[in-house]
Formats: structure tokens, C-alpha cells, sequence
């Protein structure tokens, strides 16, 4: 047995947003987002779940910190919701959703846990998309004000900021597979609004540079993904490069070097007539490069090469007989490592954020008091130890914020996937630790962990 030591500063966090875990939809003025619409509409999620009261986080916030606070938490992640503050994505101030949000932080702070907020994770002011949405540069402007007032008004209190949460699974699940809100299926548009979305990120930090807010860290959450073809043939080869590129570099690279991959550009502008990019765009870009990057991690995809036009020329593939968590997503330890290496290397060793990374289980039938949970465990476990030797490759990782500290409303398949270490009964909204949570618990108090 050896043991796996971090620095002693390494922030140890769990990750929630807003409209997964709050609730409370249509109080103290808040208005409706694009996932209100979205879940109220049939078909559209798991058993016609919404997040209507979900873990009802807005009015236990404070047992929840509480939790956290058991858990000795070092720092929480968590996403504020647009139109609890614009109830119409702009305008007037809704005073008590910046109570809320001040609550909030003073409660964490109060119990010595880092904010980490997330301006953006999801869920638009319906209103703006009734005037188009992301696909209308209107957007970027009203983001930006939105993220304006925020820093202004947390900014003596929370040090850590991002912009957005995975701009690709917001861009194209909720445009090009209409899987999520607003649930279009329109690539071409998809295209436009991630190009947009990524304009609003650098638009935001050019904002927050000239915020009260200066003392802070600002970046952006992104998906990131190892891709593998999945057979040796050239043209699967081909399209695990396209695959990378769309799925990575499209977003890291207007971040992290200021340019947009020059094939997928091509790719873009070739197959969807991407002309959604103006100039003075890219130097934007340029002009605002971030403090950090946030990494979310999952698993890694394999892929091949799909002519059905719906697609972008790629199907994944789940090769049989793999490890899947309960989601189906394919436990692959390694490629966290590999993406961490990779961006170490290629964009000049950043300072990283593992900002989401964590296992879909339900739970095995109740032994006594604390729910077992042995292989959500193991899965955090062999992920960290890929951290680690990350790390010790150079990969200047400073934190790692657990999905989730509790079982939520997971988008589209709502309450059926429960990623938390600790236990939701969704009738009651009692809260119970599963042994992840003390296991948890134990590692941040080690700084490290047995494998
Ligand atoms: C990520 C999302 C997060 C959660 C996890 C399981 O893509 O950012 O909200 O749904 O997946």
C-alpha cells in the first residue's frame, strides 16, 4: 500500500448549479429560465422531472453548509442563477436574489469554505431566448452586465470566479441534439451560439478586469474529453482528430491562445456556413486571457465516422463489456491524466481547477445507517491518483471539486442519476451520507489517501 499526498494547499470542493439543486422557481421574484421551459415541456426529461423544488437548496442552504461543513470542505462551487437577479435577463435588480447569493456566501464564509461561482450554467432568462437567445449578440452584452453586477456585488467576498460551465454541452446538446434546453436541433446554429457563448466569456473577464473585483481569479469550466478512434483505419483516425477538435480545441484554444483551431474553423465555415465570427472577435480573445482554467472530466470518448447528416460526421461508441458508471459513461481514469498533461503541455502549463469530476450510482439495497457506496469510491479514487501523477508531471492542478455534494436534478435525465456523496430522498429532502461523503471527508483531512 502507498500513499498519495497533495500540497497542502490543494483546495478540496464539491461542485453543484443552481437550477440542479435550488428550487424555489417561482419565488422571491425570480423568473423563468430556458430550463423551466424545457422540463415543463412533455417528453423532454426523465419521467417529466423538473427542477421546481430539487433539493429545495434555496431554503436549506444553510443545513447544507452545514454538511460541508462536517465534511471540512475547503471550498464549494456553485452557479448562480440569471433570472433570480434579471428575472428578464436585464433591466432592474431583483434585490432578493442577490439576498440569496449574499447569504449564501457569508454562510460559507462564515465556516472558513471558499466560493468558487459559476455566472453561467445553463439556464438562460427564457426572455432573452424569446428574443433569440444566445444565437443574438444582444446576449453577450446582457451576460456581461449580469456578470458585472455580480462581481460588484460579491466581489469583496468570493476570490474565485468562471464565466461559463462547458459551452459545449450547453452550445450543441441544447442546439444541434436538442438533448437540453432550449432543445433545437439545428447544427448550424449550435455553431453560431458556442462562437457567441465564447465571445460573452471574453467579454465577462474584460468586465471583470474593470469590476471592483480585482483582487480575484476569473475563468471558464470547460468540457474536456480524451478521444480515441475506435478502429485502426485512417478514416477513424481522421475523425477522432475532427472529434478533438470540436470537442476541445474549439474551446480551449480561443481561451488559452487567443485563435480558433484553424481546421475546425475550416470544418465549420465549410459544412455550417459559419459566419457568425466579426472582426475584432479573436482579439477579444486575445485581450482577455483567463486566471485559471476549470476542468471537467467524466470520461473519454471513442469514436468513428457517421455520414447520417443529423450528426457531425461522428458516432460515439461504448465498446462492449466496458466499465459504464449507472449514465453509461465509460470509466476511464487515465484520459483525466491525459487531458491534464495535455493542456499542460500545450498551452504553456495554466493554472487548472478539476472543477467536476464524479460517478452516477444508485444505491445498493440498505445495510445500516450509511448508504455503502463502494464504487463511486473507487472511481474517485483511481481519478484522483491520475491527478496526482498529473501534478507530479508538471500539470500545475491547485484543487478538485467533486460532482456533486448531493444527488440532484441531472438535466434531462432528472432525478434518475444520483451523483452525490451525499444521499437526496427526493419525497422527503432529507439529506443522509453515503460513505463516499466520510471517505471524503477523511482524504481532505489527510490531504491524501491509501491506494
Ligand atoms: C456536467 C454538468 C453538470 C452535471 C454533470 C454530471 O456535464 O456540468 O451540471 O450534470 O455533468
Amino acid at each position: 500500500m502507498s500513499k498519495i499526498c497533495f500540497p497542502a494547499d490543494f483546495l478540496w470542493g464539491t461542485a453543484t448549479s443552481a437550477y440542479q439543486v435550488e428550487g424555489a422557481a417561482s419565488e422571491d421574484g425570480r423568473g423563468e429560465s430556458i430550463w423551466d421551459r424545457f422540463s415543463h415541456t412533455p417528453g423532454k426529461t426523465f419521467n417529466g422531472d423538473t427542477g421546481d423544488i430539487a433539493c429545495d437548496h434555496y431554503h436549506r442552504y444553510k443545513r447544507d453548509v452545514g454538511i460541508m461543513n462536517d465534511l471540512g470542505l475547503k471550498a464549494y462551487r456553485f452557479s448562480i442563477s440569471w433570472p433570480r437577479i434579471f428575472p428578464n435577463g436585464k433591466g432592474a435588480v431583483n434585490q432578493k436574489g442577490v439576498d440569496f447569493y449574499n447569504r449564501l456566501v457569508d454562510e460559507l464564509l462564515s465556516k472558513g469554505i471558499e466560493p468558487m461561482v459559476t455566472l453561467y450554467h445553463w439556464d438562460l432568462p427564457q426572455a432573452l431566448q424569446d428574443g433569440g437567445g444566445w444565437d443574438n449578440r444582444d446576449t453577450i452584452g446582457c451576460f456581461a452586465d449580469y456578470g458585472y453586477r455580480m462581481f460588484n456585488i460579491l466581489g469583496d467576498r468570493v476570490k474565485l470566479w468562471t464565466t461559463h460551465n462547458e459551452i459545449l454541452s450547453s452550445a450543441f446538446l441544447g442546439n444541434a441534439t436538442g438533448e437540453y434546453a432550449p432543445g433545437f436541433a439545428d447544427i448550424a446554429l449550435a455553431v453560431r451560439v458556442s462562437h457567441h457563448m465564447l465571445v460573452s466569456h471574453a467579454t465577462t473577464v474584460n468586465a471583470f478586469r474593470q469590476s471592483d473585483c480585482r483582487k480575484g481569479k476569473i475563468g471558464i469550466v470547460q468540457y474536456s474529453s480524451d478521444i480515441y478512434p475506435a478502429t485502426s483505419s485512417p478514416e477513424d483516425a481522421e475523425t477522432a482528430r475532427l472529434v478533438d477538435g470540436i470537442c476541445n480545441r474549439w474551446f480551449w484554444d480561443p481561451v488559452m491562445k487567443g485563435s480558433y483551431p484553424q481546421d475546425i474553423l475550416d470544418f465549420f465555415e465549410r459544412n455550417y456556413r459559419l459566419r457568425a465570427i466579426r472582426p475584432g472577435d479573436e482579439t477579444l480573445f486575445k485581450e482577455n486571457p483567463v486566471d485559471f482554467l476549470g476542468v471537467n472530466y467524466y470520461t473519454r470518448f471513442i469514436v468513428k465516422k457517421s455520414s447520417d447528416p443529423h450528426k457531425m460526421g461522428y458516432d460515439t461508441v461504448v465498446p462492449e463489456g466496458s466499465d459504464v458508471t449507472d449514465i453509461g459513461w465509460e470509466i476511464y481514469p487515465r484520459g483525466l491524466y491525459n487531458v491534464l498533461m495535455r493542456i499542460h503541455k500545450d498551452y504553456k502549463s495554466p493554472l487548472v481547477y478539476v472543477t467536476e469530476n464524479g460517478a452516477a450510482y444508485d444505491d445498493p439495497p440498505a445495510s445500516g445507517k450509511i448508504i455503502r457506496d463502494g464504487k463511486r469510491i473507487d472511481y474517485l479514487k483511481r481519478h484522483l491518483a491520475e491527478i496526482r501523477k498529473a501534478m507530479d508531471g508538471g500539470a500545475n492542478v491547485k484543487g478538485y471539486f467533486l460532482w456533486s455534494l448531493m444527488d440532484n436534478f441531472e438535466w434531462s435525465h432528472g432525478f434518475s442519476q444520483r451523483f452525490g456523496i451525499v444521499h437526496v430522498d427526493f419525497k422527503t429532502l432529507a439529506r443522509s451520507f453515503r460513505q463516499s461523503s466520510l471517505w471524503y471527508r477523511d482524504i481532505i483531512a489527510e490531504n491524501g489517501f491509501n491506494i
